[in-house]
């Protein structure tokens, strides 16, 4: 009888994407994916190492997880992505509820490892496999109706709190025929909505051909003409004018950047590694607001790095009030080993300020975000409808192109459709509205 496996993802978009891959590599050779752990013959977990509490909570369900082997023998357990990458073989020592270990850049390896594992072999499959970008694998989406196409992976920055480098290794793009030739696809397939994907994604560059990203984005926004296009991560010291123009000329590209600044102090950010200043950050959003009219920005931060003074802190906030970010993903700085910022430099700002400072960062988003809200009220918005919402059945979630969330009246739309609302009232995290 064909294995069951159940894949649970955590950390970033890109992991979402390579559980896609994996999906697609493991049906192959017969396996069949079931939504849950209870009927697994092997739970395999995608994991994040961004964070310490990251890390912990793959601890935690590795430790669920040997309660349901002593109750379910047969049960294998294979923990792969960003925790295996980072800590390598001494993985097995964190928890001796572990059959296999791999990679991002080794996910062809599974089927062997899995095998082996059955036969009670433990296996770790941890190299760099720096070509590799899993071209020719075409994903098991779990979506109808949006799709990830990653267009690059790893990174060569070296942001000195970052481990992304040390888990997904040097950065390497796709052929630009084969990204646009899975876009043409999914648009066919009836995809409503695209996000190309890759750390850094101003760094794409095909080099059979000499397609850079602003061409990429043009070239498959002309070939998904009636589909959303969304990218991420765009890096702020490498952003241009070319990039922000095809944006604003192609109707599809959506009109949102999300451009991570991690703090709004120039000193900072050169420990932070960043390459840019407060003040450089600023023009780019100046020139993404000339070429845009309307596009919403969303950055990420951290509170509390490495010799963060009140003043720095402060800077934080008053650029988050020039800027006003329509979104913000927000952190307290945690350390990890083996970066730069962990050698280097002292982890000194006490977690009580730490936590207190990203306190005030999530408040003064909240604000932001409750008054750009508040003002659409009124206004008329396309929105696409991705699920029901989780208030009630007779209501629908979905986003704008801006990427605003915007809660509705199903009024007999179903998820997919894309639908005029009128807004009508607003929180910090939504828009709420009726269709027109
Ligand atoms: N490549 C993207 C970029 O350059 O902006 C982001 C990648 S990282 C996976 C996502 C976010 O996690 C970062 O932008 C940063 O805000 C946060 N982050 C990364 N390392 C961190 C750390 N050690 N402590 C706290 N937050 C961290
Ligand atoms: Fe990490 Fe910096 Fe690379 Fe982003 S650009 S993945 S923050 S090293
Ligand atoms: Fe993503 Fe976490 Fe790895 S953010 S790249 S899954 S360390």
């Amino acid at each position: 009888m064909a294995k069951k496996v159940h894949i649970r993802t955590f950390g970033c978009q890109m992991n979402q994407a390579d559980t896609e891959i994996i999906t697609s590599l493991l049906q192959d050779e017969g396996y069949v994916m079931t939504d849950s752990e209870d009927s697994a013959d092997l739970v395999i977990l995608n994991t994040c190492a961004v964070r310490e509490n990251a890390v912990e909570k793959i601890m935690n369900t590795l430790d669920n997880l040997k309660g349901m082997r002593r109750i379910r023998p047969g049960l294998l357990v294979g923990v792969i992505g960003c925790v295996p990458q980072y800590y390598r073989e001494k993985m097995f020592e964190m928890s001796d509820g572990i059959d296999f270990l791999a990679g991002p850049d080794t996910y062809r390896q599974l089927p062997l490892l899995i095998e082996n594992a059955e036969q009670g072999i433990r296996g770790a499959s941890l190299g760099f496999v720096p070509e590799e970008t899993y071209t020719g694998v075409e994903p098991v989406r779990t979506g109808s109706i949006s799709a990830f196409v990653p267009v690059m992976r790893g990174c060569n920055n070296r942001c000195a709190f970052c481990v992304v480098p040390f888990t997904r290794g040097k950065e390497r793009s796709r052929s630009a025929k084969s990204v646009i030739d899975e876009v043409e696809r999914l648009a066919v397939s009836g995809y409503k909505e695209i996000t190309l994907l890759g750390q850094n994604v101003n760094s794409y560059f095909d080099d059979d051909t000499g397609c850079g990203f602003s061409e990429l984005l043009d070239r498959v926004s002309h070939v998904a003409e009636g589909t959303r296009i969304r990218f991420t991560t765009s890096h702020p010291k490498d952003i241009s004018e070319s990039l922000v123009r095809v944006i604003a000329d192609r109707e599809n590209i959506c009109n949102t950047i999300h451009l991570p600044v991690q703090s709004g102090s120039t000193r900072m950010l050169k420990l932070m590694n960043r390459g840019h200043s407060r003040e450089e950050y600023l023009e780019k959003i100046s020139m993404i607001r000339r070429c845009i009219p309307g596009v919403t920005i969303s950055t990420d931060l951290i509170a509390g790095f490495c010799g963060e003074a009140e003043e720095d802190h402060r800077e934080t906030l008053s650029l988050m009030e020039e800027v006003r970010f329509d979104f913000s993903y927000m952190f307290y700085y945690s350390v990890r080993p083996g970066t730069y910022a962990a050698k280097h430099l002292p982890d000194d700002v006490s977690e009580k300020v730490k936590k207190r400072r990203l306190e005030e960062v999530i408040a003064l988003q909240n604000r932001i975000s409750g008054e750009l809200h508040a003002a659409e009220i009124g206004n008329v918005v396309e929105v696409l409808a991705e699920t029901k919402s989780k208030r009630s059945d007779q209501m629908l979630m979905g986003r704008t192109g801006t990427n605003r969330v915007v809660v509705f009246d199903r009024d007999g739309h179903e998820p997919g459709n894309l639908v005029t609302v009128r807004i009508l009232s607003s929180t910090s995290a939504t828009l709420i509205g009726n269709p027109e």
